[in-house]
């Protein structure tokens, strides 16, 4: 089954294709540059980049291919939780090239798509555990089989991105900052007590990371020095070796932090759950960071646990992923038509999926209850 993918949630406009489940090509054009002018996305902004951006992506990824809408057998759309304006310019465009190739529509929730890229092409043992990490969600899921997802745990605040974005914005570093916190601290043995790991004296799986960010700020407006005079070019590697001892210390005590408090919740999930999890794993944009990363792997090895792990380029937002969803979802049968609404951020992505014949149980939670 070959899909087509479509990925307009938050900055970055791609298009991808895959055939059953094997990713075959990606053309992707991130608006990181764009929204670091003003430290954040900027959602009209990113609306009008994405309108500007689909056509010519779309054209790019079918010639460099050497193929056309008439091999697609379905066509899958992030349908959210994202920004409404950017979801409505991919759902416009999948909703198009369905209306005039006559192809199935798929929808997809996106954070189901990110825990689905840490399982492409591997053979993952169900149940699985799995961390979502990104810069606007921090979920702890069960995964009792790839189409049925529940959540266990989320944020009630601010997810972990957030905090590592507000702290790199705090020391005039680029948006996202998560990947200048993580370089910055490398080889620093991090100080355990500079920063509190938030959120642990309780006994649920949720997670709160505004305190952290308020405490980071803090530190850093008590030392203005810290600072980066100029900001680094968006996207330019930073060399640790150039930045003040302080500052890399305080990175890379921010991400034992923040790797440390995933690690507490992660491993009360595993002794919570009725049925033992078979496997552990971790997606989302943060899922890059390398501390975080080295703790999975730690976990994983003492909690006896495979773990699955997506490359850091399928951790942040991408087509391939909602096209591998796509593909699974196609070979279950389920589609939808096209009266399909986007999911702003904040609301419970729907599982009201069309079926066809021999449909087995499947369900997702993305879990945010209705506002
Ligand atoms: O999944 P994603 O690309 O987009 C969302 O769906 O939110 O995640 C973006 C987040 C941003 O907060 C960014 O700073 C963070 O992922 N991020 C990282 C790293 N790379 C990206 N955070 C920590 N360390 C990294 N290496
Ligand atoms: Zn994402």
């Amino acid at each position: 089954m070959l899909c087509l993918g479509i990925e307009t949630s938050c900055d970055e406009t791609a298009v991808a294709l895959c055939d059953n489940g094997r990713p075959i090509l990606e053309k992707l054009a991130s608006q990181a540059d764009l929204h670091a002018l003003f430290g954040g996305v900027v959602p009209e902004l990113a609306s009008r980049e994405h309108l500007r951006r689909m056509g010519p992506l779309l054209s790019a990824l079918f010639d460099e291919a050497g193929l056309t809408m008439a091999d697609v057998d379905a066509v899958a759309v992030a349908r959210g939780p994202g920004l409404l304006g950017s979801l409505l310019i991919g759902l416009a465009a999948a909703k198009g090239l369905c209306l005039a190739s006559g192809k199935p529509l798929i929808g997809v929730d996106h954070l189901h798509a990110h825990l689905l890229a840490a399982t492409m092409g591997r053979e993952v043992a169900y149940p699985a555990l799995g961390l979502l990490i990104s810069g606007g969600h921090t979920q702890i899921m069960l995964m009792r089989s790839p189409l049925d997802v529940a959540v266990l745990g989320r944020t009630i605040d601010d997810a972990a991105g957030e905090a590592f974005d507000k702290a790199a914005k705090s020391l005039n570093l680029p948006y996202p900052g998560g990947v200048y916190i993580d370089r910055l601290g490398r080889g620093i043995e991090p100080d355990r007590t500079l920063f509190p790991r938030p959120f642990l004296e309780n006994v649920h799986l949720d997670f709160s990371f505004s305190g952290l960010k308020t405490a980071v700020a803090t530190f850093i407006a008590a030392r203005p020095h810290l600072r980066a005079v100029v900001m680094p070019a968006t996207g330019v590697p930073v060399a640790p070796e150039a930045w003040p001892m302080e500052l890399r210390l305080a990175c890379s005590s921010l991400n034992f932090a923040i790797a440390d408090t995933l690690r507490v919740k992660l491993e009360r999930a595993i002794d919570s759950l009725d049925a033992p999890a078979a496997s552990l794993l971790a997606a989302g944009g943060v899922a890059a960071n390398e501390p975080i990363r080295e703790m999975l792997s730690r976990l994983s090895a003492r909690r006896g646990l495979p773990l699955f792990l997506p490359e850091p380029a399928l951790c942040a937002d991408n087509a391939t992923m909602i096209a591998v969803a796509g593909c699974l979802l196609g070979q279950a049968g389920l589609h939808h038509d096209l009266s399909l609404a986007p999911v702003p951020r904040g609301r419970r992505v729907p599982w009201d999926y069309l079926s066809g014949p021999g449909i087995g149980r499947a369900s997702v939670d993305s879990g945010f209850a209705p506002q």
